[in-house]
Formats: C-alpha cells, sequence, structure tokens
C-alpha cells in the first residue's frame, strides 16, 4: 500500500517546507502547511490571524483550541481518504489526539511521521539565510538556495522577506518550545511505530532521497 497519509516533524528551519513541497509534487499529495496558512491570516488581518499573530511573532505556539478548529475544518473527508500531507501540525500531544480522532471517525489512521533532524548548528544556519516570498510562499537561501535575481521570488518576481519570527530572539523561543510541546510528539509516534527517522543533513536532494528510500514506493 503506499504512503498516503503522512506528518512531517522536526524543529524550525530543519526543511520540512522545503521537503514537503517537493513530496507534495512527486507525489501527488496535498500539503496542509500550518505556519504558511497562519502568516497568511496575518497578512489578511483575518480573526485567525488577529488570534495568531502575537504569538507567533514571540515565537510560541497557537493555542491548540484555535489551531485544531482550523486544521479540522481545512482537512476535507476527500484529503482524508486519498492522502494529505501534513507539514507543521500537528506539533503537541492534543493536536496529535485530535488529528487520530478525526481519522479514526473516517475509519482511518496516519501511515507515516517523518522525523526530520539536524545539529543546532545546522537548523540556525538555515533560519538566518532564509529568504521568503510573501505572495506565492516560496522559500529561498541566501547561499543554499539562493533567487535568480537578488531579492526577487524567481516564480513571481515579488521582493523577497526575512519572516518575522526569524529574528534570533523569537528563533531561540521556537527552538525551546520544540523542545518542550514538540519533541514529546515523537514519543507519542512513536510508541506507535509509525516514525520514519530522517538524516536532514546535506543538500536537498540529498535530504529528498532519504525521504524517498524511507517511504518506498
Ligand atoms: P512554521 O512555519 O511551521 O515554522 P517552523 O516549524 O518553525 O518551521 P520553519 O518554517 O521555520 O522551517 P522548516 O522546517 O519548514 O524549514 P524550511 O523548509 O523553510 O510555524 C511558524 C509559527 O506558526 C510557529 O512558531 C507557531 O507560532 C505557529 N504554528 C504553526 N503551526 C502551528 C501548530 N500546529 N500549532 C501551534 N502553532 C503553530 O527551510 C529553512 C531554510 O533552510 C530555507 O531557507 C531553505 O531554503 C533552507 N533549506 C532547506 N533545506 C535545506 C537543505 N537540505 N540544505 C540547505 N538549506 C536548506
Amino acid at each position: 500500500m503506499p504512503v498516503r497519509r503522512l506528518v512531517m516533524v522536526g524543529p524550525p528551519g530543519v526543511g520540512k517546507g522545503t521537503q514537503a513541497k517537493l513530496i507534495s509534487l512527486r507525489r501527488r499529495l496535498p500539503i496542509l502547511a500550518t505556519g504558511d496558512m497562519l502568516r497568511s491570516a496575518v497578512a489578511d488581518k483575518s480573526d485567525l490571524g488577529s488570534k495568531a499573530a502575537d504569538y507567533m511573532s514571540r515565537g510560541e505556539l497557537v493555542p491548540d483550541d484555535v489551531i485544531i478548529e482550523v486544521v479540522a475544518e481545512r482537512l476535507k473527508s476527500t484529503e482524508l481518504s486519498s492522502g494529505f500531507l501534513l507539514d507543521g501540525f500537528p506539533r503537541t500531544v492534543p493536536q496529535a489526539q485530535a488529528l487520530d480522532k478525526k481519522l479514526s471517525e473516517a475509519g482511518l489512521a496516519l501511515d507515516a511521521v517523518l522525523a526530520l533532524a539536524a545539529a543546532p548548528s545546522v537548523v540556525i544556519e538555515r533560519i538566518a539565510g532564509r529568504l521568503i516570498c510573501p505572495n506565492c510562499k516560496s522559500v529561498y537561501h541566501e547561499s543554499a538556495n539562493p533567487p535568480r535575481e537578488a531579492g526577487l521570488c524567481d516564480v513571481c518576481s515579488t521582493p523577497l522577506i526575512v519572516r518575522e519570527d526569524d529574528q534570533p530572539e523569537a528563533v531561540r523561543k521556537r527552538l525551546e518550545v520544540y523542545e518542550e510541546s514538540t519533541a514529546p510528539l515523537l514519543e507519542y509516534y512513536r510508541s506507535r511505530g509509525i516514525v520514519m527517522e530522517i538524516d536532514a543533513t546535506g543538500d536537498v536532494e540529498t535530504v529528498y532521497a532519504r525521504i524517498e528510500e524511507a517511504l518506498g514506493k
């Protein structure tokens, strides 16, 4: 059976979003990336954005009840049954339990959790060089994946920006929050035997090849 219901977990900046886009494209799986979704909501000044903005800029998690409700609304029954890739959700044990409940109500279960790992120095270097497109959400890195024209998105020519939560103080907080709230989630999933540990060091295609090998055909 092909692996169709996937979750990506890993520290800030490890490359979850970069790999999620490749997996989605090459395995034809729709992505739900909660960080992108929340950043769009903040930019649109929607209700969700106003609830999330302060938590995000401080590098803290948005409260579980807020994010669980939004994901439950967006994850449609067709995606539940045909497959999906979640990037950035769940991030706490209560979020994982909510996802399990939704899946089990549909008679389904997660197939795999991709746990991306790299040394703190690697993730800090990746975050420090990150540039994003506020329009189409493309992600670049100043040296590892620079845009063709400095400062402009390759896809839509929008000026690239640095994420507000990529400032050093928010990054420190995000790394702390990951250890406190998200690392225990891996134990929750390890006990179910569905975690695939992925070494996220090396270039993007090297990491992708490890993911493909873990997922199989
Ligand atoms: P979110 O956007 O999910 O942030 P994150 O988990 O901190 O992850 P990042 O987006 O920082 O990193 P990434 O692992 O995706 O790395 P990327 O591929 O960009 O969440 C942001 C905030 O939203 C949270 O702090 C929280 O407030 C809120 N939130 C979101 N979901 C929530 C939830 N479920 N519950 C509560 N709150 C929630 O890569 C990083 C850089 O490295 C890029 O520049 C990239 O080009 C480069 N790069 C990637 N791979 C490689 C490679 N192999 N080699 C060299 N460079 C690479």
